[in-house]
């Protein structure tokens, strides 16, 4: 049978690394397209330490649609291609509010590219990597898929909503396109083995990266943005979701795509649990026996109170739910930094 190629683009960083790994236990032949822009070539190393050989992979720029072209050519040699899971993009709120232009520049200008050489070469499937940041501040929470749009909190916010508008304007267009909006809540920790994980380069924005680096001595106490909020201990509430169960999901997504009539669909992608920082201090701790180093500090600026998902949409649609829970992705985040500290 003819081999059925999912191309991943930035296929070597965090969660498009865990679902490099997923797609080729569910079968198919993920072939990555990345620029190392913020991830390192070791981590095909650690792939083929769970797959047992290394990823097809072509370095590029997504920006460059005939390059993009060339690679999806290439592609389209080695086996059918099933469809393309876009992860390459910027994803550093804070950094966005300071370099605007690149997050608009890289991020539409990459998934604009992408449209016109998959139009080109007749490509139809398409999983996007979205976020729960298009909600921006809900009111409430549960959020379903059918919550507004609320105005974005930073650049890198708005650029996931401008892609999702492109992506569903192209798939109301003329052009034959079929698309999953998937829209992650946050997602933590690491493959079960620690042979890949999150490679933060430089300070740690993400609460768990922080958090590891700080319990491993590499980095002071962690500070916990506020403890002022209206919320039962004063902290954020979000809705961590293991990276595995998520890189599931992108397996569902392009299953999905290839049974059903053409279609463009928002999908949420968390637990539907919400959890406190400090209930997830309590957690880590209690699922490593060891203690973290942190303290209480001012509010950070654009922090969402409290958000977490409605998945039932994903659940019904694509077969899929979260299998681990909170304290597997706490450990196996803490094992890979062990593993990261260690080499
Ligand atoms: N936090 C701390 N200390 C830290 C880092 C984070 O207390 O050093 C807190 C934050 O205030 C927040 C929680 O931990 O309450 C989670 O923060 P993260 O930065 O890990 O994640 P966010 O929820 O802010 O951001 C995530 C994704 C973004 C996405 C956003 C949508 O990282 O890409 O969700 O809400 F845009």
């Amino acid at each position: 049978m003819e081999k059925q190629v999912v191309v991943v683009t930035g296929g070597a960083g965090y969660i498009g690394s865990h679902t490099v790994v997923a797609l080729h236990l569910a079968g198919y032949t993920p072939v990555i397209i990345d620029n190392f822009s913020n991830s390192k070539p070791d981590v095909l190393k650690g792939i083929a330490e769970i797959i047992g050989e290394k990823p097809q992979l072509f370095e590029l720029d997504c920006r460059s649609k005939s390059d993009m072209q060339q690679a999806l050519e290439n592609c389209a040699a080695i086996g059918e291609i099933a469809g393309i899971i876009h992860f390459a993009a910027y994803k550093a709120v804070g950094e966005s509010t300071e370099k605007p232009l690149d997050y608009f520049e890289n991020n539409i200008g990459s998934t604009a590219s992408l449209l016109g050489a998959m139009s080109e070469l007749g490509v139809s499937n398409l999983v996007f990597s979205s976020s729960c940041t298009v909600y921006g501040q809900p009111e409430e929470s549960p959020v379903d898929e059918l919550a507004p749009i609320l105005p974005a909190e930073s650049p890198y916010g708005y650029t996931k909503q401008a892609c999702e508008r492109l992506i569903t304007d192209s798939f109301n267009s003329s052009m034959s396109l079929s698309a999953c909006l998937l829209r992650y809540f946050n997602p933590i920790g690491a493959h079960q083995s620690a042979a890949i994980g999150e490679l933060p380069i430089g300070h740690p924005n993400n609460l768990i990266p922080y958090l590891t680096q700080a319990t491993a001595g590499l980095r002071g106490p962690l500070t916990v943005f506020g403890n002022d909020y209206p919320t039962d201990d004063g902290t954020c509430i979000r809705d961590y979701i293991h990276v595995m169960d998520l890189a599931r999901a992108h397996v569902a997504a392009i299953k999905w795509l290839q049974s059903n009539e053409p279609s463009c669909e928002a999908f949420n992608l968390g637990t539907g649990q919400g959890k406190s920082v400090s209930e997830v201090i309590a957690a880590f701790e209690k699922a490593n026996g060891i203690s973290v180093p942190y303290a209480f500090g001012p509010r950070r600026a654009g922090d969402v109170v409290s958000i977490f998902a409605n998945a039932e949409k994903a659940h019904q649609n694509l077969g899929w739910k979260c299998e681990l829970s909170l304290e597997e992705a706490l450990r196996d985040a803490w094992k890979w930094q062990q593993k990261l500290s260690k080499a």
